[in-house]
């Protein structure tokens, strides 16, 4: 294995390596694509290496080589929906953007002074803070303090994955104006809130604390509301019809015990995961996937797969899931098995 280097070549070897590849670099890696049922996994050690090299000779914002500073497991997204990971350095600001398609956020670590900005209202990044910018929301990001910010992203791809309708600010701006009151989609996306218009379009942006995610789940956890299949499982419900967090993906978190086995089940929605504490195994049509902390991996379409917590301490994932369309459509299907 290379180290990550000091040069393009050198990053883009290394990230080829880790079967990454990064925003603004060579896209054709070397390394081949892998198959298999487990093969859509990346380690975290090749992501975060991979981002912080990144972050030093890689130039991001409206002046930048690249709107944005990101790698990308070059299997990724041959997936309906997929995650990559995104560096903001010290000081830096992302171009302000919309597009057709859903952009959200899970926050790795991140200083207390960098911000989400979406439509015109600043959002923190709190570790396990998951951040939706809606199809056709303006958001740029701006990282005011002195340490990286690292988050992972989820996508779908608009359902038309051809053409992608991209606009700028009005007038070309590079940036949002943050004219909203800190906390506003807070304080009126609960159960006080203005009265709607349907169907609401855009969506609203929505930020999904992690003390709320880990309140839920332990309260679910004190009463032992724990499925022989996933484990201790919450998602990220939209705001607007308390339904999944997007019509095309549902963000999930969910909690493995300590010693904790699931029994197997397959469905046709595609899940990546983030492992967010612990570790574990998932088991993939009888491929063993050992994840780690800071992992990113696939469960492609249809595949029978199981949970294993072979540890003495909890573990947690997030996840995105495309089921909310699959439901929808008419499109959705999943078996359980009884036992192994
Ligand atoms: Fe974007
Ligand atoms: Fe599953």
């Amino acid at each position: 294995m290379s180290d990550a280097g000091t040069t393009h070549e050198d990053l883009e070897r290394f990230l080829a390596e880790h079967h990454l590849v990064g925003a603004g670099l060579r896209r054709e890696g070397r390394a081949w694509p892998r198959t298999g049922n487990t093969a859509a996994h990346w380690s975290w050690e090749g992501i975060y290496k991979g981002l912080m090299r990144s972050g030093e000779i890689v130039t991001v914002g409206p002046n930048g080589m690249t709107g944005m500073r990101s790698v990308t497991g070059i299997e990724a997204r041959k997936f309906p929906i997929w995650m990559n990971a995104q560096i903001l350095m010290p000081g830096e600001r992302t171009q302000a953007h919309r597009n057709l398609r859903s952009e959200t956020r899970l926050v790795c670590e991140a200083p207390k002074e960098a911000i989400f900005v979406c439509e015109y209202e600043s959002y923190p990044m709190e570790r396990g803070d998951v951040v939706i910018s809606p199809a056709w929301t303006f958001h740029d990001h701006w990282n005011l303090g002195s340490t990286p910010a690292i988050w992972i992203d989820g996508y779908d791809n608009g359902y038309n994955p051809n053409v992608n309708v991209n606009e700028r600010m009005p007038d070309d701006a590079p940036y949002e104006e943050i004219r909203k009151p800190a906390g506003y989609g807070q304080r009126t996306l609960g159960l006080t809130r203005p009265i709607p218009t349907e169907p609401p379009f855009p969506l609203p942006p929505m930020r999904y604390p992690w003390k709320d995610t880990e309140a839920a789940l332990a309260a679910m956890r004190e009463a032992e509301e724990s499925d022989p299949y996933e484990g201790i499982l919450i998602m990220l419900a939209s705001p607007v019809d308390g339904g999944p967090t997007l019509p095309t993906i549902a963000w999930q978190a969910q909690l493995l015990s300590a010693r904790q086995k699931t029994l197997p089940h397959r469905h046709n929605s595609t899940s990546f995961y983030f492992g967010f504490e612990g570790e574990g195994a998932i088991v993939i049509e009888g491929e063993r996937l050992e994840w780690h902390k800071g992992d990113i991996f696939a469960v492609p379409a249809w595949k029978w797969h199981h949970h294993e917590n072979a540890k003495n301490s909890d573990s947690i994932l997030f996840s995105i899931d495309d089921w909310p369309a699959m439901k929808k459509l008419g499109f959705y299907m999943k078996e359980e098995a009884k036992a192994f």
